[in-house]
């Protein structure tokens, strides 16, 4: 039995179309794998905080260290981490604004990168040296973009989105990831129907893929 945790972030609600795309998954999901568990995050409707000077300090020192104060800074972030940890699939539906992620996501990935939690550093004296802590995790990212940065495309090189988010995921140990890219909505009714299409058996090859394991 795996557990899977699912958050959406695009402020939108029905239009979304990474909301539907992470519905449809969820929805495959359980009829192929009914006695997995799922945990749901709605980051667009109910943004987590951005950490600040609190955070930080409490970040860096050792729970035995902390001042009340800094051990509530830290609290909703350890919940956080909890639930990531937690998870054995991700699925994250997360658009793409101004070339990039909502910043609701950023703030997000701010509370969950966490010293001897999700990521371990060693200074060799030399340089510090970052080991990822989560292991074994399989990562589903549906993106929702109005054009098209696939590679070969004239705008790949402005794509700050796929690349960032496995750079960040990848220093916290996670490598498999797979982007299901609903691309080109602003492309005219037939490019928008031809992805959303596309982004749907993308969907289902990665569900029957797991049912044939
Ligand atoms: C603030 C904002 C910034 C956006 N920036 C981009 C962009 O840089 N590139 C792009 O292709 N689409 C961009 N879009 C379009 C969205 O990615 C597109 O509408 C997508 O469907 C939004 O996701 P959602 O449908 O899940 O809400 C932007 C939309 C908004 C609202």
């Amino acid at each position: 039995m795996a557990h899977i945790l699912h958050l959406d972030s695009s402020p939108r609600g029905d239009r979304s179309i990474s909301r539907q795309l992470t519905k449809r998954f969820i929805t495959s999901w359980t009829k192929a794998f009914p006695e997995d568990s799922i945990t749901y995050r709605d980051l667009g409707h109910y943004p987590v905080p951005f950490i600040d000077e609190n955070w930080i300090a409490a970040s860096f020192a050792s729970p035995e260290a902390r001042t009340p104060e800094l051990t509530a800074a830290i609290a909703l972030s350890d919940q956080l981490v909890d639930e990531f940890l937690a998870a054995d699939y991700y699925i994250f539906g997360i658009p793409m604004y101004n070339l990039s992620i909502p910043a609701n996501f950023k703030a997000y990935i701010d509370q969950i990168v966490r010293i001897n939690r999700t990521l371990a550093v060693k200074d060799t004296g030399n340089g510090l040296i970052y080991e990822g802590l989560v292991k074994h995790k399989k990562m589903v990212i549906v993106t929702a973009r109005s054009d098209n940065y696939r590679s070969g495309t004239a705008y790949a090189y402005q794509d700050f989105q796929e690349p960032y988010l496995r750079a960040i995921f990848e220093v916290l140990g996670i490598t498999d990831i797979t982007f299901i890219h609903a691309d080109n909505l602003a492309g005219g009714a037939e490019a928008r129907q031809q992805s959303l299409a596309n982004a749907h058996a993308e969907i289902q090859t990665f569900i029957a893929a797991l049912k044939t394991q």
